[in-house]
């Protein structure tokens, strides 16, 4: 009888560590805090925040836009062709930019190497949905 208690609690125990551990593994989701601080690397370039472009276009709302669209930006002509060849700014499409601009849009001005850590860019994809509707 005592040996069947503990084995329910034991049950009991593994079944709530299980529970919690997708939200351990919650680092497959974006983590828009983490994700402003990865902004930083961009913010010398892009402001989000408001309609300003710097040297780089204002990424305010570039979630759902169309690559090379935002007003009054001189984008290079292969950003503007990527558009225009269908080139929509996604999680999907931001993730194979941010990885490497220079692969996703050859001939692309932005001098930016390139985010190498899957998690940063899932971060920083969160923060820049707060400024996109
Ligand atoms: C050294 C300056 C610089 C840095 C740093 C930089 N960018 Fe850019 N970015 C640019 C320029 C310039 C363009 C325009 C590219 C073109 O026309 O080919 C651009 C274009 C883009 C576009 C396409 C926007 C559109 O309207 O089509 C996105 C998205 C983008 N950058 C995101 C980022 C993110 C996110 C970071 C940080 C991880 C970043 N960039 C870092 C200069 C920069």
């Amino acid at each position: 009888m005592r040996f069947a208690v503990d084995y329910r609690v034991v049950l009991l125990i593994a079944a709530s560590v299980f529970a919690l551990s997708p939200g351990k593994s919650g680092a497959q989701e974006g983590d828009a805090n983490a994700g402003a601080v990865v902004f930083k690397k961009c913010a010398t370039c892009h402001i989000v925040d408001s309609d300003t472009n710097k040297v780089g276009p204002s990424l305010n709302g570039v979630l759902g836009r169309k690559a090379g669209t935002h007003p009054d930006f001189a984008y290079s002509a292969s950003m503007k062709a990527a558009g225009d060849g269908g080139l929509v700014w996604d999680e999907a499409t931001l993730r194979d930019y941010l990885h490497n601009p220079r692969v996703k849009v050859k001939g692309t001005k932005m001098a930016f190497v390139g985010l190498k850590d899957d998690q940063e860019i899932t971060d920083l994809i969160a923060y820049l949905k707060q400024y996109s509707k």
